[in-house]
């Protein structure tokens, strides 16, 4: 077992996979370990570039492969030989502009030897936070919750808001 394997969270992996794939969900054997492998390397140069463990793998992309640490940086390892130099520069400009700056992930740096951008690692909004309480209070009113999809949320300019409550049940008044 590698460094890294504690930190490629398999189903991660497996989902960014089917998603770059969308078309042609099953990835061949030889691809899968490939991917694999290459992930351990990135995180070895994500290491290299400063990151801190523990890390946890976040998702890849045509030409980058992105990891957190426990200090909320994100590296983003370049992946075969495109430079991430570009990118970086386009982050630094929009971080230093106070009207966007709140909209896009902060630009700690760029760490050239290792080709990797160092920047704020973004969190998802807690959906099932939103989720939990929506049921909670409504099983108070006498009624079951809908199904938990991120997808039955419309996130609207007032925060995430239920749409689609299909599938519930009125189980009466059980105040
Ligand atoms: N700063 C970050 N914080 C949290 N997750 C991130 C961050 N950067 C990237 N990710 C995740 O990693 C994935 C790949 O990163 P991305 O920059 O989109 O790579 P690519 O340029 O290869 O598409 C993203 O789709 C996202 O899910
Ligand atoms: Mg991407």
């Amino acid at each position: 077992m590698s460094a890294a394997d504690d930190a490629i969270d398999e189903r991660l992996l497996a989902q960014n996979m089917a998603d770059q794939k969308a078309t042609e969900w099953a990835y061949t054997t030889d691809e899968r370990r490939n991917l694999k492998r290459e992930v351990s390397d990135a995180f070895s140069r994500a290491l290299m570039a400063g990151a801190r463990r523990p890390l946890e793998f976040k998702g890849f992309g045509a030409e980058g492969i992105v990891f957190c640490d426990d200090r909320a940086h994100a590296f983003k390892v370049g992946r075969g030989n495109r430079s991430l130099e570009n990118e970086a520069g386009w982050l630094e400009t929009a971080s230093g502009i106070p009207e966007i700056a709140g909209h896009v992930a902060k630009f700690y740096r760029y760490h050239p030897n290792e080709n990797v951008i160092e920047r704020e690692c973004v969190e998802p909004f807690p959906l099932l936070d939103v989720f939990a309480k929506i049921e909670r209070v409504m099983l108070k009113h006498g009624w079951t919750a809908p199904e938990s999809k991120d997808d039955s949320f419309v996130f609207s300019a007032r925060g995430p808001v239920l749409v689609d409550a299909g599938f519930t049940h009125h189980i009466g008044d059980s105040r």
